[in-house]
């Protein structure tokens, strides 16, 4: 045994990461095991950080040549250097994870390299590159090994022409066509940077409609928004095979409703129809407990069924698979470990999709609410009047807040908006504190901001918004 820790955190994403960080903090003598040569997990190295680097490029690129004449900035010859664009996004990505290389130094966090796993509830076994093994011993594990791209059965993702998220953050060349499967948060980011950059892209999307789990009134209004962009859609569509053929991806599917097949040819196949708990076999054999879906179960204090053994993140059976969701765990187990009272609000937990407009949430959707029989009001109000949207051109969208019919507690909160993905945080803290819609059509919002609209719409709900 080479050292005695209070806590070794496995995995070093959003949620390993701050864990380890806040357990640093708490006097917990702390180590975090990871595999890859750079910290930040998926988030950070091929994930949230390499996806909003494109997505703020490609935005740009995109305004440049479409929109910018429109306010008087004339450009001639705006060329696209994809390579230029990707370095940028490989430097974003280094600096960010050479910074949590930076707090764990800071915090004092041994970071312990190598695949993490555990050989007894007090035991980490690390095994490096040549093979070499050294075991831990600790007091406490947490498990915080994320997720992976799921595929479609039958269909093997090659990273070069079937692509999972992984790789369609790195093409090298800007596809002529490119299909994906899944009208998902991964599904709709990507298609937003690669039409920008010129491709022709299609989503398949099983269901009949996109964006499941959010507001249907902000689906189909993001649907209508994307199509408008020039994205195609195929709605309740089943993809049946995939077959490579000379360099290109030949795709069948069959419309779930009428039965009629279609195949297209095309460069690239982005596969984004969910990820997957990562759970070693060892894991298993331990008898930590599973749900159906291959998740670990933990109680309200992250114990999964072996004493000392905590778990968080994309591996968990609560909450969705979001890094902020997986920070605010981390956070919350180190301070139970410690002794103290961590917790994490799972009603108010917001959820982006950074494309342009963005579309965010929190709390309830309506469908939620009427499968709840729960009575609520609705207050909407549309980016069309607010005059800050007018003044940036970004008058697409709306925002929608529930409240409770009785109480005037808000329930949730849903909006299409240039900045939704900032203003959000609004509402979650709202939440948080129980607040009402009153509380918040009576909050002072500076003019002229996007924020005004989500006063309106609280307004709204008592049907007395001044400029709609
Ligand atoms: P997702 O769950 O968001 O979307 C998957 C989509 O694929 C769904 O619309 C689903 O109906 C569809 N689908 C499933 N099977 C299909 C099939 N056979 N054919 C066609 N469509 C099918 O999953 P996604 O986009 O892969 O993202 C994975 C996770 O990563 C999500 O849990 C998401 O929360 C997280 N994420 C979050 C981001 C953010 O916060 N902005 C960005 C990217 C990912």
């Amino acid at each position: 045994m080479e050292s005695n820790f209070d806590v070794i955190v496995i995995g070093s994403g959003p949620g390993g990461y701050v864990c380890a960080i806040r357990s640093a903090q708490l006097g917990l003598k702390t180590a975090c095991v990871e595999l890859s040569n750079t910290l930040g997990g998926v988030c950070l190295n091929r994930g949230c950080i390499p996806s909003k680097s494109l997505l703020n490029s490609s935005e740009l690129y995109h305004k440049a040549q479409k929109e910018f004449n429109n306010l008087g900035i004339e450009t001639t010859n705006i060329k696209l250097n994809l390579s230029k664009m990707m370095n940028n996004k490989k430097k974003t990505v280094q600096t960010l994870t050479k910074g949590i290389e930076f707090l764990f130094k800071k915090n004092k966090i041994t970071h312990l390299k190598g695949r993490g796993s555990i050989a007894s509830s007090n035991t980490v076994t690390v095994t490096d590159d040549s093979k070499k093994k050294t075991s831990y011993k600790t007091k406490n594990i947490v498990i915080a090994t994320g997720s992976e791209p799921t595929s479609l059965p039958g269909i093997k993702i090659d990273e070069k022409i079937i692509v999972s998220s992984t790789g369609a953050l790195s093409f090298e060349k800007v596809p002529k066509e490119l299909i994906v499967i899944g009208g998902g948060y991964i599904g709709l980011e990507l298609s937003s940077v690669w039409k920008r950059l010129g491709s022709n892209v299609m989503v398949i999307e099983f269901l009949d409609h996109i964006i499941p789990g959010m507001d249907k009134d902000i689906s189909d209004a993001f649907l209508k928004i994307l199509n408008k962009q020039g994205i195609n859609f195929r709605l309740d569509s089943k993809v049946t095979r995939i077959n490579v053929v000379k360099n290109k991806a030949v795709v069948d599917f069959i419309n779930n409703k009428n039965a009629k097949r279609e195949r297209i040819e095309c460069n690239k196949v982005l596969i984004a129809v969910g990820r997957k708990s990562n759970i070693s076999d060892n894991i298993s054999k331990l008898g930590v407990k599973l749900d159906n879906q291959k998740k670990i179960k933990v109680n309200n204090k992250f114990e999964t069924s072996i004493k000392n053994i905590y778990a968080i993140g994309d591996v968990i059976d609560k909450g969705p698979m979001l890094a902020h969701k997986a920070e605010d765990e981390g956070i919350a187990v180190a301070e139970i470990i410690a002794g103290q009272a961590g917790h994490v609000n799972y009603d108010a937990i917001p959820a982006v999709i950074y494309t342009s407009p963005e579309v965010a949430m929190v709390g309830k959707t309506e469908e939620q609410l009427k499968k709840e029989n729960v009575k609520y009001r609705v207050g909407k109000f549309p980016f069309l009047a607010n005059s800050r949207a007018k003044v940036n051109n970004e008058t697409e969208g709306f925002v929608k807040i529930i409240a409770d019919e009785k109480t005037d507690k808000v329930l949730g909160v849903s909006m299409i908006s240039a900045v939704a993905g900032t203003m959000i945080a609004e509402l979650a803290l709202a939440m948080e504190f129980g607040a009402s819609s009153e509380d918040i059509a009576r909050t002072c919002h500076a003019h002229p901001t996007h924020s005004e609209a989500v006063k309106e719409a609280a307004m709204a709900i008592d049907k007395r918004p001044i400029h709609f």
